[in-house]
């Protein structure tokens, strides 16, 4: 596995991964094919400008000529590329079936007539939907929002061309992750950077809600694990078992800032939220997955990364179609 195609390589997961694999020396070359919609961000990269083990190409997974120049000379394919956001996925469904579900058929397509060695499709733990116990690799995917079914649609048919095509395929369900250069509408980076400014932090309904958080840093190498070692044809669950309820990790934020939890807002809920997410990780542990438990370490350091980098998330933040205006769309109806 020489040279690795990196789908979404511009954006948080992907060039964490990028910046991994580069500083590590896993791989010879890595390709980047990135459409650099809202969330995909060159900067994120900019520590490898001018180094030629890393290829850029621009282009969405749903284009097949992009993705032919990309894909033509690679090993493998990791795709992280997606529409990733909940909300956004709400007011938009059709925005995440094209990049979750027809831009994986693409790349699935590609990856069979160039052979490739592997292909790694990044997915999501939202596949199962919600649960009071914990999703196993084995329960079925029950998704109840336009982005995880949409997951949920890509993952079937990269199942589909490992038993039809005999692809050797591989599938991440990870779970909620934080980490440097998470696109500012997440609920980490949203409220950090909203707090900093001294701007309201909107809390989703009671704020009771469970997610089990990861550090980036985490997902990446569980990711490599599984590329390298994970028995084709199988999903692996990838999670660090850090339960938090939403309120008390906006409350946590709160207090590394030093600011007054008077700054919360609830809003209206989120249609169709999941209440809880966590899973049981055991083949992924066996592999040797071994992630930081001490989530409340490495939010603080996450936090101290936003307040060190902030002319990063402001020029997010200024700009005004990309980001604005999704936030007065979205924010406008849900006042508390
Ligand atoms: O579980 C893995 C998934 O985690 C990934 O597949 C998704 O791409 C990623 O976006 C994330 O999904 P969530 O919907 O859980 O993440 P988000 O950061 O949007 O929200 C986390 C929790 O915080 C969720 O219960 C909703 C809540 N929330 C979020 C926002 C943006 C709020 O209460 N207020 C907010 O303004």
């Amino acid at each position: 596995m020489d040279h690795l195609l990196v789908t979404g390589g511009a954006g948080f997961i992907g060039s964490n991964y990028v910046r991994m694999v580069l500083r590590k020396e896993l791989a010879k070359k890595v390709t980047v094919l990135d459409a650099l919609t809202y969330a995909g961000n060159l900067e994120n990269l900019k520590e490898f400008e001018g180094d030629d083990r890393l290829v850029f190409v621009h282009g969405k997974i749903q284009d097949r000529e992009a993705v032919d120049i990309a894909a033509k000379d690679v090993d493998v394919i990791l795709n992280f590329a997606a529409e990733s956001h909940n909300d956004r996925a709400i007011l938009d469904p059709d925005a995440a079936v094209q990049a979750n579900f027809n831009g994986v058929c693409v790349l699935l397509d590609a990856a069979r007539r160039y052979e490739h060695q592997r292909f790694l499709q990044v997915s999501t733990d939202e596949v199962y939907g919600s649960t009071d116990d914990m999703f196993r690799e084995g329960d079925a995917l029950e998704p109840n929002q336009p982005y995880s079914a949409a997951k949920a649609g890509g993952e079937l048919m990269v199942r589909a061309y490992h038993e039809t095509f005999g692809l050797q395929t591989l599938v991440t369900r990870g779970s909620n992750t934080y980490g440097q250069f998470q696109y500012p509408e997440k609920l980490i980076p949203l409220m950090v950077t909203n707090a900093i400014d001294d701007i309201p932090l909107p809390v989703y309904g009671d704020g009771q809600q469970v997610r089990e958080w990861m550090h980036v840093d985490d997902h990446a190498r569980g990711i490599d694990l599984v590329l390298r070692n994970g028995v084709p044809g199988k999903a692996y669950n990838l999670g660090s078992g850090c339960e938090r309820v939403n309120l008390d990790v906006v409350k946590g934020i709160l207090a590394a800032l030093g600011k007054p939890d008077t700054l919360i807002r609830n809003v209206q809920d989120r249609p169709g939220h999941d209440r809880r997410y966590l899973m049981e990780c055991k083949s992924i542990r066996a592999l040797g997955f071994d992630p930081d438990v001490n989530f409340e370490a490495r939010l603080e350091e996450t936090v101290k990364w936003y307040v060190e980098n902030e002319p990063w998330w402001r020029r997010i933040k200024e700009k005004k179609v990309e980001y604005q205006a999704f936030m007065d769309q979205w924010y406008a109806n849900r006042r508390g």
